[in-house]
């Protein structure tokens, strides 16, 4: 329950989490997207709040309400999502990328509607996006301590530790998201939190639930780097 969460945990500490899916826009009327709801990213938000932080939630379009005590910013696009990371990042002390960011966006947005045309077959071009939580973590000066997510179908530590080097991150959250009673959109989750020596596993329970595990444990880490 809230009164038994480990108070305090992070104290002091300004947190950055970003949440939801990027949109991203083809011409005035349509976008490319996906399923994520948001969820983990608010449910870290709170739990971070809770835990001593001062937090600010940068957000893709989502339809939950921000958590009351957050700073939030909304985004649309990859580019602003990190825009938005990036701004103030020097006074930043820990970075959690809960965001489903879309991986490429279309070369151009189209200033009207594009029309159908004849041809069965209609090609889009994309261009790849920045990735914002690889950018952070690879900051020369006053760099946070960054935590990522992997949202994989298979081999899911194997991608994830690949994913926690070639990012250089602190810890990753390793995510099965093939199982449908977990991961996007629904309300609980499963995930094993890993870092370059050891891997936690937190069991199936609520998003806002393993938030707070999430939490206490990325704490915990923090506070062996600190001392
Ligand atoms: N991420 C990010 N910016 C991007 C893409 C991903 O910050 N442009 C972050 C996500 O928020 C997440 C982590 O990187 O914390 C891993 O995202 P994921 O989609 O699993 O990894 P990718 O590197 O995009 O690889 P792939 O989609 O091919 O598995
Ligand atoms: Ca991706």
């Amino acid at each position: 329950t809230a009164e038994q969460f480990q108070h305090g945990a992070l104290a002091g500490k300004r947190v950055f989490i970003t949440a939801g899916p990027t949109r991203e826009p083809l011409d005035p009327v349509r976008y490319i997207s996906n399923h994520s709801s948001g969820k983990m990213g608010y449910a870290l938000a709170e739990a971070a709040i809770d835990a001593g932080a001062s937090v600010k939630l940068i957000s893709g379009p989502v339809t939950l309400a921000p958590p009351a005590r957050a700073e939030c910013v909304q985004v649309e696009t990859a580019e602003q999502m990190l825009a938005a990371s990036m701004d103030g990042i020097d006074s930043c002390d820990l970075f959690i990328a809960a965001a489903a960011v879309a991986d490429y966006r279309p070369v151009a947005i189209a200033e009207h509607k594009i029309k159908k045309g004849s041809e069965e077959i209609m090609e889009l071009r994309l261009v790849k996006n920045p990735d914002i939580v690889a950018t952070v973590a690879g900051l020369a000066t006053s760099r946070p301590f960054t935590v990522g997510f992997a949202a994989e179908t298979r081999d899911v530590i194997g991608y994830a530790r690949s994913k926690l080097a070639r990012k250089q991150l602190d810890l990753i959250v390793a995510n099965d998201v093939s199982n449908p009673e977990i991961g996007f959109n629904s309300d609980d989750n499963a995930v094993t939190l890993v870092s370059a020596q050891e891997e936690i596993n937190l069991a199936q329970a609520s998003k806002r639930q393993l938030a707070r595990q999430l939490i206490e444990q990325i704490a915990l880490y923090i506070s062996r780097n600190d001392s």
